[in-house]
């Protein structure tokens, strides 16, 4: 492989949507951000440089990190965040990965502008397994805040309530002609009759899950969080945020005397607001130069999308992923298991604390939980803590790897609803083999929640509805094929079996990728101890890591 650099730096950068102009934070006075281009073996070299008044962190969600955990880039958990004037070189090889990922701050809420997609090309030498598409397209959704989404968060925090919700949803950074003084700010996607496009589509919004579809056009997945899957044909999709869905695009045959628009909206199964609009984009067909039709004359077409809340719709589709498991792409699924976690994931309330008049449910304060344990940032990085043996004041390895009382929903919220605060670690020897089951309590309302898991892909062997029955649902479980991601959902009112070896030293954040759930604290963090080889210690810290 080659070495890639990169410079980002993070700057101010007035943008103007749904006729609000607000100066958001950016890399290099774009938003999206830039794209990271990289092939598979390449060392890439990004150094961040703040000039804002906000402390920053980067993420490169996905991107495995073999060693290099120093690079991760959550705030408090693999490093301090660069503070301002300051700069973070961060440096790390893309090892046996290959497709679309996303880049984002991942610190408070400053990835609802600093995002941007990844892209690995295969190696030189190598092509995709379904042929090589005409062009290819990232298609990366996002939301925008007519207000700073930081103050919108910390007023939350501070009042124990829900945080206001976005005011639109954006394709490629663009909320399209559905929404209020908007049409200008359309993404068109222009193609050529008869061809295939790779469009890898990015979920970097806050918040939602979302459906999207092309009108009159079937997309054939071909890949998820960067490993090829086999191919199956859909019209409608479900990306959660942190996930990333290469699909392939066949256009007509002949030049179509139409327009279609491509939509994008949430798909919600919670208690309470959120956003309900829909971010649209343009699928234009180019003109053959002897026809001279405007395109603004001809008819459009829209998709239908799934309601609000088909789960069942999303059960559907999540079963269709399956890894390739060839000779070439093989799926290493951990056949026997070193360790079994069972984590209940809660949206739940602790007491208003004192002098406080709290604007959670009945007056109390919200509480997100693992295990009913909400957890706490602390206020250096816990990588850092771990790696000089400093570990005093800033975590615990206590992390309960049961619920506090054994879980059996049945209709009622159970009486457990208070949750305790902490940093509390799992630690685990190196080349674990893991199978976590996380099953959603339910307490406020049946939510789906999309897990991620720093450091690791895990494959997904199983998820159902209900209680998790630790007797009848192993023997369902896909051993052979499942599909490997980073990011996978959480059913609303069921619950996910995921394994992995964990065969990465260091520290790794697990949480749920809609902010607001982990702004109130369900999150947790994996230790995972060297190995004996030398390529299985975790490597030294650079020299320019941020103090706190
Ligand atoms: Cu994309 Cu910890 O996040």
């Amino acid at each position: 492989g080659v070495t890639r650099h990169y410079t980002f730096n993070i700057k101010y950068h007035n943008v103007t949507r749904l006729c609000h102009t607000r100066s958001i934070i950016s890399v290099n006075g774009q938003f999206p951000g830039p794209r990271l281009v990289a092939r598979e073996g390449d060392r890439v070299i990004v150094k961040v440089v703040n000039h804002v008044s906000n402390n920053i962190t980067i993420h490169w969600h996905g991107v495995r990190q073999l060693t290099s955990g120093w690079a991760d880039g959550p705030a408090y958990i693999t490093q301090c965040p660069i503070q301002t004037g300051l700069s973070y070189t961060y440096n790390f090889t893309i090892t046996g990965q290959r497709g679309t990922l996303l880049w984002h701050a991942h610190i408070s809420w400053l990835r609802s502008s600093v995002y941007g997609p990844i892209i690995i090309l295969p190696r030189r030498n190598e092509s995709y397994p379904f042929g090589k598409p005409h062009n290819e397209i990232p298609i990366i959704f996002g939301e925008w805040f007519n207000v700073d989404p930081e103050a919108i968060i910390s007023q939350a925090l501070q009042t124990g309530g829900g945080p206001n919700v976005s005011d639109a949803y954006t394709i490629n950074g663009l909320p399209g002609p559905l929404y209020n003084c908007s049409s200008k700010d359309t993404y068109k996607l222009k193609v050529k009759p008869g061809k295939t496009y790779l469009l890898r589509l990015i979920n970097a919004a806050l918040n939602d899950e979302l459906f999207f579809s092309i009108a009159n056009h079937t997309l054939t997945v071909v890949e998820g969080d960067a490993i090829y899957v086999k191919p199956f044909d859909t019209d409608k999709l479900l990306i959660a945020p942190g996930q990333t869905t290469n699909v392939l695009l066949k256009t007509k045959p002949y030049f179509p005397n139409a327009t279609f628009f491509m939509q994008a909206r949430a798909y919600f199964t919670g208690m309470g607001a959120f956003d309900n609009s829909t971010t649209a984009g343009i699928l234009e067909y180019k003109h053959p130069s002897n026809l001279s039709i405007s395109s603004s004359k001809l008819p459009v077409y829209k998709p239908t999308l799934p309601p609000t809340n088909a789960t069942s719709f999303v059960a559907n589709f999540t079963r269709k992923f399956r890894s390739l498991a060839s000779a070439q792409y093989p799926a290493n699924v951990p056949q026997k298991v070193d360790r079994k976690f069972f984590f209940t994931l809660g949206l739940g309330s602790n007491p208003c604390p004192k002098n406080t008049t709290c604007q959670g449910p009945n007056g109390t304060k919200f509480a997100a939980s693992v295990n009913n344990v909400s957890f706490v940032l602390p206020s250096t990085a816990i990588l850092q803590a771990y790696f000089f043996g400093q570990n005093n004041g800033v975590y615990t390895t206590d992390f309960p790897v049961n619920p506090p009382n054994p879980f059996n929903y049945t209709g009622t919220p159970p009486n457990n609803t208070n949750v305790s605060n902490g940093t509390r670690a799992v630690v685990l020897p190196f080349n674990t083999s893991v199978e976590l089951v996380m099953q959603d309590t339910s307490i406020l309302g049946a939510e789906s929640h999309p897990l991620h898991l720093h450091g690791f892909n895990f494959f997904v062997v199983g998820f159902g509805f209900g209680n998790y029955d630790p007797n009848e649902d192993p023997k369902n479980f896909n051993l052979v094929d499942p599909m490997e991601r980073n990011t996978a959902g959480v059913p609303a009112g069921g619950w996910l079996a995921i394994r992995f070896f964990a065969d990465n030293p260091g520290v790794w954040f697990m949480h749920c990728h809609l902010d607001v759930h982990t702004s109130w604290g369900l999150r947790m963090v994996w230790i995972v101890l060297d190995g004996p080889q030398p390529n299985q210690k975790l490597s030294p810290p650079p020299s320019d890591l941020p103090k706190c």
